[in-house]
């Protein structure tokens, strides 16, 4: 097994002394699962003061790290090791780290992360050298230290074999977009504060039952805006009464070729919405909006929204041919619809009209000017 290496490139080395060496990820360190190595930026500073960073030009606050620094930090560490590695800059101007991300992220086996300071990094170095910006939140550190380690400790949780045997990150919370449900241990009662009476039966059926149920009641009460699939699947209106076809929120990536060839037999143009990362991007932003209905283990038909916050939009509607005017199309929508409505969307839109939108009509859409259908959810 060849391990997964990190490279980091930062100001500020000891900072990762202390977090990166406890318990698990010193342990996958320990056993050559996962390699760290720290790179000290300033030592390829040139000049007589050292200096890595320099006034903006145009004005303004603060300083800003030198490309030539930079460039030279990583040339160098790019000859220490092979391959030449996948550069991740952390800076609050990045896509957000999700565990899709996360996901993608450990399929390198090298990655070169570079952790800016002060009011940034000359753009010039993100244009050329930088594959990938990533932000841990919407909020500023004073620098990108912290955010590396919660990368390195989220990519290391997938390298196989450094959550032991039994544990896969498959298993947990946001794999299928639910929140855990809540643990206990001994004492069964403590202050008369008791553990869930379920718990202590030994029926397995009954815990896994239960469990599950606190995983969807947490997700509705907490995090809605993760529309857990099957669950509120189970709660949509049009999923039931078409014979053996089941409505499910689309999976990515495993549906994309069955998308491919849907949306193509509907007569699409290529759009954003065939690019692989549009689309992942789109479901990170409202996991629920995209719906697919199988027949047998096959996807029949898709449908695919977003919601940008004002109202949602539908954007592509496909039944294959064979399975028209079944009603299928309309169970499609009219589970986007009650989703839409679940996360607080009131209304929903779709534009332009296209032949296979026209039984939107028949769903109390109205047609605005011949442009668009809408809909007051
Ligand atoms: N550097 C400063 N703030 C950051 C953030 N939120 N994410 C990634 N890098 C950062």
């Amino acid at each position: 097994m060849t391990p997964l290496r990190f490279d980091v490139l930062t100001l500020f080395p000891g900072a990762f002394t202390g977090p990166l060496d406890v318990s698990m990820i010193r342990r996958a360190r320990e056993s050559g699962l996962v390699e760290i190595a720290l790179h000290d930026i300033r030592e390829h500073a040139t000049d007589r003061h050292r200096s890595v960073d320099d006034y903006p030009f145009g004005g303004g606050q603060g300083m800003v790290m030198r490309v030539d620094v930079l460039d030279a930090a990583l040339g160098h560490v790019r000859t220490l090791a092979e391959p030449p590695g996948h550069v991740v800059y952390l800076t609050p101007q990045g896509e957000p780290l999700t565990d899709r991300v996360v996901r993608q992220l450990a399929h390198h086996p090298r990655l070169i992360l570079v952790c800016g300071r002060y009011e940034g990094v000359d753009e010039r170095f993100i244009e050329q050298r930088v594959d990938r910006e990533i932000s841990i939140g919407d909020y500023v550190l004073t620098g990108g230290e912290l955010p590396a380690m919660v990368l390195i400790d989220a990519v290391s949780r997938h390298v196989p074999g450094v959550l032991g045997d039994e544990a896969s990150p498959a298993d947990e919370s946001f794999a299928d977009g639910l929140l855990e449900h809540p643990q206990y241990t001994r004492p069964a009662e403590y202050h008369g504060w008791k553990v869930p009476e379920v718990l202590l039966g030994g029926d397995h059926a009954s815990i896994e039952r239960w469990r599950q149920e606190q995983r969807v009641e947490r997700t509705r009460a907490r995090r809605p805006d993760r529309l857990p699939p099957q669950e509120s699947a189970g709660q949509d209106r049009h999923k039931v009464g078409i014979n053996g076809v089941r409505v499910r929120s689309l999976n990515y990536p495993a549906d994309v070729p069955a998308l491919a060839q849907l949306w193509r037999a509907a007569g699409y143009e290529p759009g954003p919405l065939d690019e692989p990362r549009r689309l992942a991007a789109l479901l990170d932003h409202a996991p629920g909006l995209a719906v697919v209905a199988e027949q047998a283990g096959q996807v029949i038909a898709a449908a695919v929204a977003g919601f940008d916050g004002l109202q949602a939009d539908l954007y592509r509607v496909a039944v294959d041919p064979a399975n028209r005017r079944r009603g299928i199309g309309s169970a499609l929508v009219s589970t986007i619809e009650d989703r839409a409505r679940q996360i607080g969307c009131q209304r929903i839109a779709a534009a332009p009209v296209t032949a296979e939108m026209m039984f939107l009509g028949s769903l109390g859409w109205r047609e605005w000017r011949g442009l668009a259908y809408v809909r007051d959810l």
